[in-house]
């Protein structure tokens, strides 16, 4: 037995000579120490000894498996002591490396518009509200004084769903919901930027593009108000030194109408290629909520008023960046989106 001891340690000394390695740390530990292992084995070898050979034998093999164990701990310190120093010396950062660029990306010029002009608005006590895209007759034209069989609804090219629903074809149609919403009738002061669809589609013209729609009813409203604010929009949105018109005309919602030109900030109203030589720029339609519309509302035009107005975002983008097709807002090619980066939006150094 006592040979079978010796033999068992010269053994584990030369397999545990090189063995510098997880898997081999582990296969050295179920060869001895496992509950397989050779010292199980040797131990039940001792079940038909004498009981005082049982003890002493027993004790000499349980002193070896220490010696064993020992051994195996260290080396698995001594492996995690390692892999520890290869990784500290892996992971340190050579503080003075330049850095990685990453590439950002930046609003998209029409995100970017809507940004200005909800903060343009807000900052002049307006809400800015939402409706939906998928719209009823109803909303889009009948509450907006719009009613069956109004040319109005041909010219706008509807994409109709079925008798009651289409793709709302302008953010108008938010006009009588907020009025219906507000159920106790009091003042409004809001703006709704958002998509709207018709049947178009060329250089200027998309079928699906973007307008900005604001309302505002309350006492003692008049055109003077309107121009006030419009004017101070054109101004933020186009520069200083525009200048703002009104032309008379014709909506169905508004009573009475206007077209709202500004100077061309292309020539500064000298007459150039964008303002066709005119010296102005067509851009939006307002006017004095039309009491029809108040009325269906559930607002008593004897005792409200308002005005409305609804512009194209993409023609404000357009203007504002000199873009020359509307399509270029919707085909999203990087190489055109990059330029309108701001600075503070670059690339950035990680
Ligand atoms: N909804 C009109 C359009 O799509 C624009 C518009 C004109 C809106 C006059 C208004 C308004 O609120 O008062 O062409």
């Amino acid at each position: 037995m006592k040979d079978k001891i010796q033999s068992l340690q010269t053994q584990f000394a030369a397999d545990s000579k090189n063995v510098d390695d997880r898997m081999a740390i582990q296969e050295l530990k179920t060869k001895y120490i496992g509950k397989k292992g050779l010292i199980t084995e040797l131990m039940s070898s001792l079940k038909d000894m004498d009981k005082e050979d049982k003890k002493t034998y027993g004790q000499l093999i349980n002193q070896v498996r220490t010696e064993f164990v020992t051994v195996i701990d260290e080396k698995e310190k001594s492996l995690a002591q390692a892999e520890l120093d290869r990784k500290l010396q892996e992971e340190t950062i050579d503080v003075s490396l330049p850095g990685e660029k990453i590439k950002r990306g930046s609003l998209h010029p029409f995100n970017r518009i809507i940004e200005d002009v909800e903060d343009f608005f807000v900052s002049m006590g307006y809400d800015v509200v939402d409706g939906p895209e998928l719209e009823t007759d109803e909303n889009c034209f009948q509450r907006l004084n719009v009613p069956l069989g109004h040319p109005a609804r041909d010219a706008q090219d509807t994409f109709y769903i079925d008798e009651e629903y289409l793709l709302r074809t302008q953010t108008s149609a938010v006009q009588a919901r907020t009025m219906q919403e507000n159920k106790e009738k009091t003042p409004i002061r809001m703006i709704c930027p958002g998509k709207v669809y018709r049947r178009d589609d060329d250089a200027t013209h998309s079928h699906q593009f973007g307008q900005v729609e604001g309302l505002v009813v309350d006492k003692d409203i008049s055109l003077a108000d309107l121009k006030g604010t419009l004017e101070l929009f054109a101004k933020k949105m186009l520069g200083e030194n525009t200048k703002v018109r009104f032309r008379p005309s014709f909506f169905p919602f508004t009573e009475p109408s206007v077209e709202v030109d500004v100077s061309c900030f292309k020539c500064g109203g000298k007459g150039c290629t964008l303002c066709k030589q005119t010296g102005w720029i067509e851009l939006l339609g307002a006017g004095m909520v039309h009491p029809n519309v108040l009325s269906m509302g559930g607002y008593d035009p004897k005792v409200w008023s308002g005005f409305a107005f609804g512009t194209g975002l993409d023609r404000l983008a357009m203007f504002r960046y000199a873009i020359p097709d509307i399509r270029y807002l919707y085909t999203n090619d990087v190489r055109f989106l990059e330029q309108f980066a701001r600075k503070d939006e670059e690339n950035v150094i990680k």
